[in-house]
């Protein structure tokens, strides 16, 4: 238990302010104080295997100070961003300045048409927290053969990035493992008393078919064939001892999936309908295992 955590202590002054450097759809900063009641006060080592923009993470680490960390998901652009903050902060930095004050319409298409894989890896990072700061609600989506494809977005002056928050994110990252992986690439490390976080793309009535397109939160390839694989995950974890929360839509497929858990609501607002027109608020489960 080197390494367990109390719920009330360290607060390291340069961490403290590191909060989400990029729009990801599904987002969970808004929501953190809802989902915290749900997380064990004292864990040994935390694993958020869809972390996306990493709002629980930044959270956990404002309110605990350091615990060792391993965040993985499957876009493998958006795990590259974070590695570059973490180890090439001083040269992505320029990148990103370069890009906010050169950004028009013509760079945004221009830069959309890179192919990332002929880029270095801070080239590839800034172009990713570009994009996603400027295009169309932040969203993230390939086309069929793998392409970013979301339109520029209708911003005056976009923020495109905050230096101080970088360089806290940078200091928080420090010795996290960061992998590209498939969530169920967990069960390679999570042991006993290890806290695991998962946030898949929701289960909806619709998605029940792996098709091409991803957005930022996955959902189109995330079926119902990939819940049922997570659930299996959920128990294996179960079974080894650790402490397992997932959020999910809250629907009678999810509800029937983890009929053996414990099962919670919070209130989130979200866009519910494709075109983003309106927010509405919307009740989430939160699963737990204990
Ligand atoms: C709802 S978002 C997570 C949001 C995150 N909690 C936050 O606060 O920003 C879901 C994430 O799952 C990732 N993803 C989709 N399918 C995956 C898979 N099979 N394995 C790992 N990650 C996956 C997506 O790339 C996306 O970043």
């Amino acid at each position: 238990m080197a390494h367990a955590i109390q719920a009330t202590h360290l607060r390291i002054q340069d961490i403290v302010d590191a909060t989400p450097f990029l729009k990801w759809a599904g987002g969970k900063n808004q929501i953190f104080d809802q989902l915290l009641p749900f997380f064990p006060n004292k864990f040994e080592n935390y694993f958020e295997a869809f972390v996306g923009s990493g709002a629980v993470f930044f959270n956990l680490r404002r309110l605990h100070g350091h615990f060792p960390a391993s965040l993985t998901d499957r876009n493998a652009e958006l795990i590259n961003c974070y590695k570059a903050i973490r180890d090439e902060l001083a040269k992505l930095i320029p990148n990103l300045e370069s890009h906010k004050r050169n950004h028009d319409e013509k760079r945004y298409y221009r830069i959309r048409e890179q192919d990332p894989s002929g880029l270095s890896s801070v080239e590839r990072a800034a172009r990713f927290i570009y994009l996603n700061k400027t295009c169309y609600n932040g969203l993230y989506r390939v086309n069929r053969s793998g392409k970013f494809n979301v339109p520029i977005g209708s911003y005056s002056n976009p923020s495109v990035f905050d230096e101080d928050n970088l360089a806290a994110v940078s200091a928080v990252l420090n010795g996290v493992k960061l992998r590209v992986a498939d969530f169920s690439a967990v069960l390679d490390s999570a042991k006993s008393n290890d806290f695991v976080y998962f946030d898949p793309p929701y289960y909806t009535e619709d998605n029940g078919f792996t098709g091409y397109a991803v957005s930022a939160s996955g959902a189109a390839s995330f079926g119902a064939d990939e819940h049922r694989q997570l659930r299996n995950v959920v128990d294996e974890l179960s079974d080894r001892g650790c402490h397992v929360v997932v959020s999910n839509s809250d629907t009678d497929y999810v509800r029937r999936l983890y009929r053996e858990y414990k099962k919670n609501t919070v209130k989130a607002r979200r866009y519910i309908n494709c075109n983003g027109a309106g927010r509405h608020q919307v009740s989430e489960l939160v699963i737990t295992n204990e």
